[in-house]
């Protein structure tokens, strides 16, 4: 049983987290992390909660500490100060190289590969006629990350380390984050029309989980 709930978590993420991009950001992240969770076999729901929270937390100091001496640092410590649980901390620490922390949990591993690409497919999607993330073949994400001047600010080094600990091929993971953020492409505005804004309550409803093509062994 998570100790601290989604409600809790998104309470927490507006309160620092004003701006909409950032926001959209959290909840693609917690959609994506949620989908890992059951392609890793996890079938407790408190724990596809757990790493959902994991994505929805992992950068809620960004906007007020964005520097790499305080961004993740400041947000641990407040994570510590209020009793969330020390492996969803941890997991936000390891998502940031610079950090040193390591990913030993399966959770943590997760947070890294994901984070990146989130965005990227996003922006795949943007780019097509359509801006629907449904009509983003994995094709055309795999090739875009070929392309330096596409989405330029996705680092590709930390895309591939992420899906290397993660330990599956780049496409399946591509696969899977695609998947994840079709359920929640209108909260994204990756629907074909622009989003509204996330507000601060009620907290949005969870994603629909995405057909699962297959489990990926731990
Ligand atoms: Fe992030």
């Amino acid at each position: 049983m998570t100790a601290k709930s989604r409600e809790e978590a998104w309470a927490l993420l507006t309160t620092y987290i004003l701006s909409q991009p950032l926001r959209r950001h959290a909840l693609s992240v917690e959609a994506s992390m949620r989908h890992m969770a059951r392609s890793a076999g996890v079938t407790d729901p408190d724990e596809v909660t757990t790493w959902g929270i994991a994505g929805l937390l992992h950068d809620f100091d960004y906007e007020k500490y964005p520097t790499e001496a305080d961004h993740v640092w400041r947000g641990m410590e407040i994570l510590r100060e209020k009793g969330w649980p020390e492996e969803i901390i941890l997991a936000i620490g390891g998502h940031a190289f610079y950090t040193g922390i390591p990913r030993e949990t399966r959770m943590a591993k997760a947070l890294l590969a994901v984070d990146e690409l989130t965005g990227f497919v996003g922006a795949c999607a943007l780019v097509r006629p359509s801006k629907k993330i449904a009509d983003v073949p994995v094709e055309s994400v795999l090739k875009r990350l070929k392309e330096k001047s596409f989405a330029r600010t996705v680092d590709r080094g930390c895309v591939a380390k992420g899906a290397e600990e993660w330990g599956v091929p780049l496409p399946e993971l591509a696969a899977l984050v695609l998947a994840s953020q079709v359920p929640i492409a209108d909260r994204l505005g990756l629907g074909g029309s622009p989003s509204a804004d996330l507000p601060d309550a009620p907290c949005p409803p969870l994603p629909d989980a995405p057909h699962l093509h297959r489990t990926v062994a731990s």
